[in-house]
């Protein structure tokens, strides 16, 4: 995505152009990553980059985990990568079972990615909202800053102008509100609307940790109006926060939550987590998907989830967290080049008075790895794993690279 960025153009000068046949809808960094160790990644040259980036919030466990590593290759002994859903499996009942004990929900959908977990949620929350017998109750509600993919439906949610424009007319039905409880009351309309989708902390929207007394009142608001709440937690789930689950930190439950991301530690899975209510109203033939929840993604997910679910794995997150916090914090207040600094657990967001890919840029030549969050924020997603040492290491880098 483009927030991914190091802009080509904002590379050392010099770089060779580069020619690929990939279709150019990145602008990718120039060096070539050839291997991951720990929290770091490593270039064909040999050069090593502290990852502040794991994949865009993917690579939670970092590189070479050797759980992670044992759990494809024990899947991989079965033979069966893949069989169709048209057959059942245990890794993918196992996994269900586990991500419904963990969480407020009874039915689990498996996918590919975010944008399929979350145009799931939305014709899951259709089909339920129809079932009062209301056939009007159809529209989806997103929120200001808000990004939930680029497939057709994803993206008529997503609050990106420059994704929208060129593909317009987009996916009826879904629009935009402002993240404010007057106009949300206004927009949500009970005879018409199905559902709403917020993410708890906004990623690409700029790293913003939405209220917990805005997100309680939403939450009131919708139960109201029988409608259902769709928290996305593609980027800010499954321990980002230093909780499982980003509604666990404010104590507000959806009816339905999506999640991909770190979910089977680097290979392909989204997941839609609902309510009985919502499941009971799927029947089969309604939805569905070729790969979605396969054995040997499953398999993996089984085992990540085991990991980031630990209670002292998540202790540490927080406890790691409240030192960014502090930290960040402190520099912020010392520094003229920083405007505000926003975050929790290990998702972290900092304004900068320069374009934030120029810091992106001077991170990079520090052999740190940072990706932005709109024009002026630079945004750290690092490995969950990543200890004391190696963030206080990249905070630095990041300190020298903001201040030039
Ligand atoms: C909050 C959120 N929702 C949805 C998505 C889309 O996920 P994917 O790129 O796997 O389709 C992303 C990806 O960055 C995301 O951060």
């Amino acid at each position: 995505m483009t927030s991914l960025t190091l802009p080509l153009e904002a590379m050392p000068t010099g770089a060779a152009p580069i020619q690929s046949d990939l279709l150019g809808v990145y602008k990718r960094a120039p060096m070539k990553l050839v291997r991951g160790e720990g929290v770091e990644l490593i270039d064909e040259t040999g050069k090593r980059y502290l990852d502040f980036v794991s994949g865009i919030g993917v690579n939670a466990l970092g590189y070479g985990d050797p759980g992670l590593e044992r759990a494809i290759t024990e899947a991989l002994s079965s033979g069966l990568i893949h069989s169709s859903n048209l057959y059942r499996t245990d890794p993918g009942e196992e996994l269900a079972k586990e991500l419904t004990r963990l969480s407020f929900a009874s039915k689990v959908f498996f996918c590919n990615s975010g944008a399929e977990a979350n145009e799931g949620a939305f014709k899951f929350a259709r089909k339920w909202a129809k079932s009062t017998g209301n056939s009007a109750k159809t529209e989806i509600v997103a929120l200001r800053g808000g990004f939930h993919g680029r497939l057709f439906a994803s993206l008529a949610a997503t609050d990106r102008p420059s994704y929208r424009a060129p593909f317009r007319p987009l996916a009826g039905g879904i629009s935009i509100c402002e993240r404010d409880l007057t106009e949300l009351s206004a927009a949500l309309d009970a005879e018409t609307v199905a559902a709403v989708i917020v993410e708890p902390v906004q990623g690409e929207g700029g790293v913003r940790v939405l209220d917990a007394s805005f997100l309680a009142s939403l939450r009131e608001l919708t139960r109201k109006k029988n409608i259902a709440l769709i928290f996305d937690e593609i980027q800010c789930g499954l321990g980002r926060t230093g909780h499982l689950f980003a509604y666990e930190r404010i104590g507000v439950v959806p009816d339905m939550v999506t999640l991909a991301k770190p979910l089977a530690g680097g290979l392909p899975m989204g997941a839609v987590l609902m309510t009985e209510a919502i499941g009971a109203e799927m029947n089969a033939g309604e939805h569905g998907t070729t790969f979605g929840g396969g054995p040997l993604v499953a398999s993996v997910a089984r085992y990540v989830l085991s990991r980031i679910a630990d209670p002292s794995f998540l202790a540490t997150v927080k406890e790691n967290g409240a030192w960014l916090r502090e930290k960040l914090g402190t520099l912020a207040e010392k520094s003229n080049r920083i405007r505000a600094v926003r975050g929790v657990g290990m998702m972290w967001g900092i304004d900068v008075v320069e374009p934030a890919a120029e810091v992106v840029r001077r991170a990079w030549a520090n052999e740190l790895l940072t990706l932005t969050a709109g024009d002026h924020t630079v945004r750290l997603l690092p490995p969950l794993v990543m200890g004391r040492a190696d963030l206080e290491c990249g905070v630095d880098r990041l300190m020298s690279a903001i201040e030039g």
